[in-house]
């Protein structure tokens, strides 16, 4: 089982802003990995699983072309890729897994600071730059709107500066590109944030049990991430009302209190990433002794 055919490999960013956290959630699941000395491979030593760390537009490419079997990446990059091969006549191999709830941010339209800007139309006949053609097409045609496409492959925040382009399409996280280069966030064009891909491409039996085995405890890991496990003490008056008001628990395990028959203990597991305003309104309702506490993982 572990010639390197056999092995499953993953695509991911080298070096970004999904890296860390496709690394870390990767160690969530158990994976275990040394680097290569150039370290743009991973050899996993626990699991029949490796990395290669690669630049995040090649990711798409790469899985559909069946070189790696999973890649995680950007939806902008994803998106694009599977618009270019469309627009090609082609169809990307791959498919969308999950949305790994990291790395939001937004390819969006930017403008000189002093530019005017009313909508989509006040693109008709300008220059936009932007490293996302595939995608800005897209939205110029559905729009309904003319205007030259400048690609760049990097950099596209100093174009209206070098007078290449009088706008720009790139991607906005925190906003302080943008604002470090005087631009102007005028438009979304779309929202992002990582997902994981799988190939089309049928996959051997063993390896297909490893992706699933793999892609299970990615979803343990992302439901345990916004899971909470909820402990507190009810009056059994007011135990409806309480357990209507834990978000997304199905069935809490009440427990009767040693030596109090007014009051029930109720455990519960509650999807919320946030959980404070729900607890001021559980103890406005009668809750006390209440507990919230993180849930490593989860496995349903
Ligand atoms: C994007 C984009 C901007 C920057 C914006 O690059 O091209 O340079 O991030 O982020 P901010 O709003 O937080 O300042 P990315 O990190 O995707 O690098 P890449 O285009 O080289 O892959
Ligand atoms: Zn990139």
């Amino acid at each position: 089982m572990d010639t390197s055919e056999q092995r499953i490999k993953i695509a991911l960013q080298k070096s970004g802003r999904l890296t860390d956290h496709s690394l870390d959630l990767l160690a969530r699941c158990g994976l275990k990995f040394t680097q290569s000395k150039d370290q743009l491979f991973c050899y996993g030593e626990n699991m029949p699983v490796d990395l290669l760390l690669v630049r995040d537009d090649d990711i798409p490419g790469l899985v559909s072309e069946d070189v790696c079997d999973l890649g995680i990446a950007g939806l902008n990059v994803i998106h694009e890729k599977r618009l270019a091969l469309h627009q090609n006549g082609s169809t990307a191999l791959f498919d969308q897994i999950y949305a790994l709830d990291f790395g939001h941010c937004r390819l969006a339209i930017a403008a000189p600071e002093e530019a005017d800007y009313g909508g989509p139309k006040s693109l008709q006949n300008t220059r936009i730059a932007t490293s996302y053609v595939a995608i800005l097409e897209d939205f110029l045609q559905r729009e309904g709107v003319d205007a030259d496409i400048v690609y760049l492959s990097g950099a596209v925040e100093i174009a209206p500066r070098l007078g290449r382009a009088d706008f720009i399409c790139d991607l906005v996280s925190s906003g302080s590109t943008l604002a470090a280069n005087h631009l102007r966030e005028v438009q979304t064009v779309m929202k992002s944030e990582a997902v994981i891909i799988q190939t089309r491409e049928p996959l051997s039996e063993v390896k297909q049990e490893w992706v699933n085995r793999i892609l299970q405890r990615l979803d343990g890991v992302l439901q345990a991430r916004e899971s909470k496990y909820v402990m507190l003490h009810a009056p059994r008056s007011a135990l409806a009302e309480i357990v209507a008001l834990l978000p997304g628990a199905e069935s809490p395990t009440i427990i009767p209190l040693d030596g109090d028959n007014d009051k029930v203990a109720v455990h519960a597991v509650c999807r919320e990433s946030d959980f404070w305003e729900t607890l001021e309104n559980l103890k406005s309702a009668g809750a006390s002794s209440l507990l919230v506490l993180p849930v490593e993982k989860m496995l349903l």
